[in-house]
């Protein structure tokens, strides 16, 4: 979709359906619904007053103007519920925006105008607004149809963003630009993650980041199944060893202008996780084409860093292999020497993810970055921990836990310390190696499995987030998951990392 700002007044402006917000609670609108209800002659205030047009969040009315071009230029009005003004915030203007996106979808409209909602009466800073505006717009209008024969309903071409004052409309030209790269990138990342798994294969991703390397003259290197034999990946490729396909290790490196800091982030990339010989129930189980989530976030935020240059540097990193049964599988009961040196008796193969991370970590460590942040489908556990909302966060770095809280609530995808205490590597115990890939005993599944990942940092400051409650959802909410089909991938850990980042470079 193609996003334009352009400076009109909001009755003027001739569109198929101008979007206006309404606070709840509101019976006399001011403002631009103010105007606009003035042109209608009152039809909107008359509508509030019988209770149609209410302002609940994501609430949506359409009305048809008998008399496009006559004092109103819209051919039809949409009234978007904001909810309650003390309740008004960045996460309201997204649910709004994506609301009104998908309601043009729906009447098969090829473009429509808004307004930045909040940003006047609603006292958000306008550029912050604006921001969450346009990416919740286009996150809204994501589809997977790559397997569709049948014709979609064809997507709406156009945003457009009113705004009379000409210093304002000025302003939002840039912020409209880095949201639409954001939320190409974050689109990427649900198709990658959406996309089966007999295409997205570990070759497949390694392939996709070669790509992405190419386009903006990265450097990227694809270790292929004989380069890891050679450096001793023996913990991916014991995940691998079931699996026909071959595995991938990738490391894809954005230097960024004046960079102060280098990033590590670190995904894993299960393309698709049986659990192997632990092999796990039928039921649900396609939904684990989404374990490689981790690494779609990776690849998604190095398209944001290079495409909005980014002042810091990233390495990307991510091992990306199968986890099938077949009589060459690796079995409960196996040791392996990891690329660390460390060894790990393998209790239950279906704990493959942190078993695949153990080498990408220790890899990681070795490039010595002044951060480390892994991304993974790590643990159901941690889904009952924190339900649906949240991505699980367990770190030895408290200043670096604070700003990723931050980065949580200002881009909507929330984060949730969770303990790194020591006590919990007793349940990874192993008498015969140096430690279990699985816990004894299921509780605290979250924690011991952040605990083996400690292992593998080498010390240096480190971040885990658990997304298996946040990669993928079958709830439609108000702009995640995609519209159609309605469960699907969210792109979890792009916008996340991209408002750390603004944080933490300016530290
Ligand atoms: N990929 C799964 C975790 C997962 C589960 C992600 C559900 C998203 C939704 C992971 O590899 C796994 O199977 N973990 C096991 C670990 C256990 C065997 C210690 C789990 O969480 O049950
Ligand atoms: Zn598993
Ligand atoms: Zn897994």
């Amino acid at each position: 979709m193609q996003v334009a700002v352009e400076r009109a007044s909001v009755t003027a402006l001739r569109t198929p359906m101008v979007v206006l917000g309404l606070l709840e609670g509101v019976t006399a609108p001011t403002g631009a619904l103010g105007a606009v209800d003035q042109a209608l002659g009152g039809l909107v205030s008359r509508l509030i007053a019988s209770g149609e047009v209410r302002g609940e969040l994501g609430r949506a009315s359409v009305i048809h103007n008998q008399n496009p071009g006559g004092q109103l230029g819209a051919e039809r009005v949409l009234v978007v519920g904001l909810g309650p003004r003390e309740e008004l915030d960045l996460e309201a203007v997204r649910v709004a925006s994506g609301t009104a996106a998908r309601q043009a979808l729906d009447l098969r409209l090829d473009s429509f105008a808004t307004v930045v909602h909040g940003a006047g009466a609603g006292g958000l800073d306008p550029a912050e607004a604006a921001r969450a505006l346009v990416e919740a717009a286009q996150l809204a209008l994501y589809r997977y149809t790559e397997f569709k024969s049948s014709p979609q309903p064809g997507n709406v071409e156009r945003m457009v963003i009113v705004e009379q004052d000409a210093e304002r409309a000025a302003a939002l030209e840039p912020v409209v630009r880095g949201a639409t790269v954001t939320a190409e990138a974050v689109n990427r990342t649900r198709e990658l993650s959406d996309g089966p798994p007999n295409l997205v294969t570990p070759t497949y991703l390694g392939e996709q980041a070669q790509a992405l390397a190419d386009r903006y003259g990265l450097e990227c290197r694809v270790y292929g199944k004989q380069d890891l034999e050679r450096m001793g990946m023996n913990a991916i490729l014991a995940v691998n060893a079931g699996s026909a396909r071959p595995p991938v290790l990738v490391d894809i490196r954005y230097k960024g202008p004046n960079a102060r800091k280098t990033l590590a982030y670190v995904g894993k990339g299960i393309t698709f996780d049986s659990g192997g010989i632990s092999i796990k129930p039928a039921e649900m189980m396609h939904y684990m084409r989404h374990d490689m989530s981790g690494a779609a976030a990776v690849l998604g935020f190095i398209q944001v860093a290079a495409e909005k240059r980014l002042p810091l540097n990233v390495i990307g990193i991510f091992a990306a292999t199968e986890n099938m049964p077949s009589g060459s599988a690796y079995k409960p009961g196996d040791i392996i020497k990891t690329y660390s040196g460390k060894t790990v008796e393998i209790t239950n193969t279906d704990a493959e993810g942190r078993v695949i991370l153990s080498d990408a970590l220790a890899y990681a460590a070795e490039q010595n970055p002044d951060l480390i942040i892994d991304i993974a489908t790590l643990t159901g556990a941690c889904s009952i921990a924190l339900g649906d909302y949240a991505t699980g966060m367990m770190t030895n770095d408290d200043r670096v836990a604070a700003l990723l809280e931050q980065a949580g609530v200002a881009s909507g995808e929330l984060v949730w310390r969770m303990p790194l205490w020591k006590v919990y590597f007793k349940q990874m115990d192993s008498t015969l190696a140096d430690m279990k890939n699985a816990a004894h005993g299921r509780r605290g599944g979250m924690l011991t499995a952040a605990q083996f990942l400690l292992q593998f940092v080498g010390g240096k400051p480190w971040v885990h987030l658990d997304i298996a409650p946040t990669a993928y959802t079958d709830e439609q909410q108000k702009y995640i998951p995609p519209y159609q089909p309605r469960y699907g991938a969210t792109g979890v850990g792009v916008r996340l990392l991209e408002q750390f980042a603004e944080r933490w470079m300016r530290e």
